[in-house]
């Protein structure tokens, strides 16, 4: 803008002025900047001022950008006329694009007069003025161009924000660090102004006919434009003492101030002002402001005609009102501009103008990301602190993407977030629920952090994610279930550590299947229906053949995916119980009851193998085995449900078992084991035999659990000793422990112990008598002394010489030499018997037992359990 116009500076007059001007006018002070954010950029953080010649109060800009370095002007380019705001900077030298985040619930479509302010005052002592662009969210304001460093450029614009945040960005183009001095805000009445919602106002000009020059603004003005003074030396002035627009609003609201002055031509029946040069493919926006300021008497009158650039305009004949502001408004296109107030004939009075707003339109067309992606993307940035090119809108301009973004531009006015990528960005915690707000991803690495925490099943939620690394990281807990379906499903490649999807298999036997059927495209029928008949009898001998083979694995073990495994728990919703190697959860296969027991122990190459042995013992008391999944670092055993729980649970309490029952679960108990024992090659050893791996089901019948898992997981047999979890305290056989040689008769003192606490209803160690059960019992052999050992529940119940039997044969289950104990077939055949006798005792029948155990108790044994 090239104004042939002068402005004298006289500083101490001006406050005088001021200070008349106030006294004589009284403007409305407006105490309420909460329009307003006032940002004095490179002030120390949280530091506030207010302004030397205006009550503006301005802050640091810490809360808004996190990048830059904060500088002050050399001394030499500060006097006592410049702005505080002036005196510092925050200048960046990292970075293409910076940005500042003005953000505001409120803000979405509203409208905001935005001005910065721009003055090197060699700052970082380079002498170099820098040039540089500044942008409104993903667009161009305007380039900045400074003179010297004693230059101050101040941009202004009426701007409508389109979202809820703005960015104000400084972008280096390759000619000098950007900075900044200040930036302000200030938000407009919706009214004020009207334009296209596209359309923003760059200010031109804006100017106060008025005698002196102090420039007004805040608080004259309440909404905080600046407001310059102009007098030229051929212009008169009229001024009143009298409020201008007192009862009376206005679209623009004015400042009363400005209004109540203004510029008359002297000695001449026009005024005109003029200016260019001016871009003529843009359209300019002209704002002229009237109000009579003259009392007049009646025989004068004040008319004029308004001509723009020589057009007359539609206003002939203007007789501005009394005290009451005409704004009159006109946008046109033209490469230089001449504003003529020309008196008419019989008017008596020259035409006067109080101000007049220049405005350049600029079209912004406010594109921007998906609003919800940005907040999504913000709440990860805050909740990681990540320190890369985060500046700004993250997809446009499409070359400021940050980094580690893929977005979608095709749909011009929904850009969305559909990749992320933050691998190995140090992030650590949880992952954010935030990042389910970014519906559109397609793409999400995360691999390689810290990240800890359960897998939020929120990201099964993605409808569009096909890809996902979640590899180095500590997650803990399962894989959510729908993440696994997609992953297995192939829709999903999720790449996690010791995750295998099963998909692979079943993809190469598809892939087969369709090379074969493309082969024989243009085979005629004849050789078609040959083809066809050789394959029917190629597969049905090979159906054939494999369905015996088959038939030898089927019903023994069934291989479930992980996925299947935690449909079958509901996402491991009910605990059932913890044992020595994992939880156990319940959970339905078709309809059917089952407890699945997740293995927390890793590396066990043998699992799979072990899996499938386990699967081919079955026996009535044995609980089978359904199936087992070995998928990565999953595996899981799925057994059997057993309603009634452990036996342990039933030795105590007013549901306690009778003596019958009880013999009834000792002899399954040894059915079982001697099964394990002499019905298996090679011969499994339970290792942990004791009254919570004996489970009852619906009927009270007992059936053996987690036999052969130790046996799985002790392929290493040099490690044993470490493995404490192989055999339970009380349980475990001294000479097993002694020697660590493992033999079938461990499992017999377990047993011997189990017997001793369905007959005393006793833990194995006595804590109230610090003692072993063994010893307890064994003592009270010595001392003919057993009716005081028996669980008062039994209440008598029983027959004493078989109960003795029945101690005897125990404790000599739990002789300390293994040589000394009988085989499991030998007890369960004892316990048959006793069964019988104990039975046929409550129908009134005698059944002879022959005694034939001898009682191996050794009084000198000390057990060290
Ligand atoms: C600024 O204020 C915040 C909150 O009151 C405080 O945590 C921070 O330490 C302050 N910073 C400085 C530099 O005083
Ligand atoms: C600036 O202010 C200081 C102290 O208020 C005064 O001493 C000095 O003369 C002033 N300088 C000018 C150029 O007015
Ligand atoms: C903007 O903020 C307002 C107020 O909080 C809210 O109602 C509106 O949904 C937000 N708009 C967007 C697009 O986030
Ligand atoms: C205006 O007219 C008066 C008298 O006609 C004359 O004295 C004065 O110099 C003129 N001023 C200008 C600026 O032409
Ligand atoms: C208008 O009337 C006033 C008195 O009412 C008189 O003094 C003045 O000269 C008149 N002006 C004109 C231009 O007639
Ligand atoms: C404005 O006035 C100047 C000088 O009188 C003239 O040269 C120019 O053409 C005018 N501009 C327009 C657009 O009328
Ligand atoms: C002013 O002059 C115009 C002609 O130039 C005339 O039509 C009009 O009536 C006059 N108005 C007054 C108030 O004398
Ligand atoms: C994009 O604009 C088109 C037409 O202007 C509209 O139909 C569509 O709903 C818009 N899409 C979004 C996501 O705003
Ligand atoms: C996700 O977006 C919804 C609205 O779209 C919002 O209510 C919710 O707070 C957002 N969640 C997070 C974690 O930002
Ligand atoms: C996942 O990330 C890890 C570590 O960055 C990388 O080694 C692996 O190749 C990635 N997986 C895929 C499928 O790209
Ligand atoms: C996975 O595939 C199964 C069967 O093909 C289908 O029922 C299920 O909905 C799919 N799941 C996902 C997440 O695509």
């Amino acid at each position: 803008m090239d104004f042939k116009l002068q402005k004298y500076f006289l500083f101490p007059l001006l406050v005088l002025l001021a200070i008349t001007l106030l006294t004589h006018c009284s403007p409305p002070v407006y105490d309420d900047q909460s329009g307003f954010v006032s940002i004095d950029c490179g002030l120390p953080e949280n530091s506030t001022y207010s302004g030397s010649m205006f009550p503006v109060t301005y802050t640091s800009d810490e809360m808004f950008i996190n990048t830059g370095v904060n500088a002050r002007l050399l001394p030499k380019f500060i006097s006592n006329y410049t702005e505080i705001y002036l005196e510092t900077v925050r200048s960046f030298p990292q970075g293409k694009r910076n940005c500042y985040n003005l953000r505001s619930s409120k803000d979405k479509d509203s409208k905001f007069l935005i001005r910065a302010f721009f003055m090197y005052g060699n700052y970082d002592n380079k002498s170099h003025v820098p040039k540089f662009d500044l942008h409104i969210g993903t667009e161009l304001w305007d380039t900045i161009q400074l003179d010297n460093s004693s230059h101050v450029v101040t941009k202004e614009i009426i701007h409508v924000f389109s979202t809820n945040y703005t960015n104000v960005c400084l972008v280096n183009t390759g000619n000098g660090t950007p900075f900044i001095s200040a930036l302000e805000l200030r938000r407009f009445r919706n009214s004020m102004y009207p334009s296209e919602y596209e359309i923003s106002l760059e200010l031109k000009m804006r100017y106060n006919f008025v005698y002196g020059t102090m420039p007004l603004r805040y608080s004259f003005d309440a909404y905080d434009r600046i407001w310059e003074a102009l007098q030229l030396p051929e212009w008169d002035s009229v001024s009143t003492r009298r409020e201008v627009d007192r009862d009376i609003e206005n679209d623009f609201y004015p400042p009363t101030l400005a209004m109540g002055t203004a510029a008359t031509p002297l000695n001449s029946t026009t005024w005109t002002l003029s200016w260019g040069p001016a871009d003529p493919n843009i359209d300019y926006h002209t704002y002229l402001y009237f109000a009579e300021l003259v009392s007049l008497l009646p025989n004068q009158t004040r008319k004029f005609d308004v001509i723009i650039n020589s057009e007359t305009a539609s206003w002939e004949e203007f007789e501005p009102e009394y005290l009451t502001t005409f704004v009159m408004s006109d946008k046109r296109k033209a490469s230089n501009f001449n504003y003529t107030l020309r008196q008419t004939n019989n008017s008596t009075l020259p035409p006067l103008i109080n101000a007049l707003e220049v405005y350049a339109a600029k079209r912004f067309f406010k594109v921007h990301t998906d609003e919800n992606d940005v907040d999504a993307i913000m709440e990860i940035k805050r909740t990681y602190d990540v320190k890369k090119n985060w500046q700004g809108d993250p997809c446009l301009p499409k070359d400021y993407t940050w980094e580690g973004l893929r977005c979608n531009y095709s749909s011009s006015n929904s850009t969305r977030i559909i990749g992320l990528d933050l691998s190995s960005s140090g992030l650590s915690g949880d992952i954010p629920s935030s990042l389910s707000n970014l519906t559109a991803l397609q793409y999400l690495d995360l691999s390689d952090n810290d990240l800890t925490g359960p897998i939020p099943s929120s990201l099964a939620g993605f409808a569009f994610l096909r890809f996902l690394n979640l590899t180095g990281n500590k997650f803990w807990g399962s894989i959510p279930l729908g993440l696994a379906e997609k992953a297995n499903n192939e829709t999903l490649l999720l790449s996690m550590d010791g995750f295998v999807p099963l998909i692979k298999n079943q993809c190469q036997s598809a892939q087969c299947t369709k090379k074969k059927l493309s082969i024989p495209v243009v085979a005629s029928v004849a050789v078609l229906l040959m083809l066809l008949i050789v394959a029917i009898t190629i597969y049905y001998f090979t159906k054939r053949k494999g369905d015996k083979r088959v038939d030898s694995f089927d019903s023994r073990s069934q291989r479930f995916s992980y996925t299947k495994i935690v449909s079958m728990t509901n996402n491991f919703e009910k605990i059932l119980g913890r044992g020595g190697f994992g939880l156990v959860y319940h959970g339905y296969l078709d309809n059917k009851e089952v407890a699945v027991k997740m293995l927390a122990e890793t590396g066990y190459k043998e699992f799979q193998i072990e899996a499938e042995l386990l699967g081919r013992v079955h026996h009535r008391n044995l609980i089978s085995l359904v199936g087992y999944c070995y998928e990565g670092a999953y595996m899981a055993l799925v057994y059997e449900y057993m309603a009634n729980g452990t036996v342990k649970e039933h030795l105590n309490g007013p549901k306690s078992l009778t003596w019958i029952e009880r013999l009834q679960v000792a002899l399954n108990g040894a059915e079982g084991l001697d099964y394990l024992h002499n019905g298996c090659t090679p011969p499994i050893v339970h290792r942990d035999v004791k009254s919570t791996n004996i489970l009852l089901d619906d009927n009270f019948h007992a059936k053996l659990a987690d036999f052969g898992i130790s046996r799985a997981f002790s392929v290493d047999e040099s490690s044993f000793v470490s493995t404490a979890v192989v055999g339970t305290i009380g349980y475990l056989d001294p000479e097993y422990a002694h020697l660590q040689k493992l033999h079938e008769k461990s499992d017999v003192y377990s047993f011997g112990v189990v017997l001793l606490e369905l007959i005393t209803g006793q833990p194995p160690v006595i804590t109230s008598k610090n003692c072993h059960i063994t010893q307890w019992v064994g003592n009270s052999l010595t001392t003919g002394d057993v009716a005081d050992v028996i669980d008062p529940s039994l209440d008598g119940t029983y027959d004493s010489e078989l109960v003795e039997k029945y101690v005897r044969l125990a404790i000599s289950c739990c002789s300390p030499s293994s040589a000394n104990r009988p085989t499991m077939h030998y007890v369960s055949s004892r316990l048959e018997e006793y069964l019988e006798a104990a039975t046929e005792a409550t129908k009134g029948i005698m059944v002879y037992i022959e005694d034939s155990t001898t009682i191996p108790y050794d009084s000198n044994f000390s057990n060290k359990f």
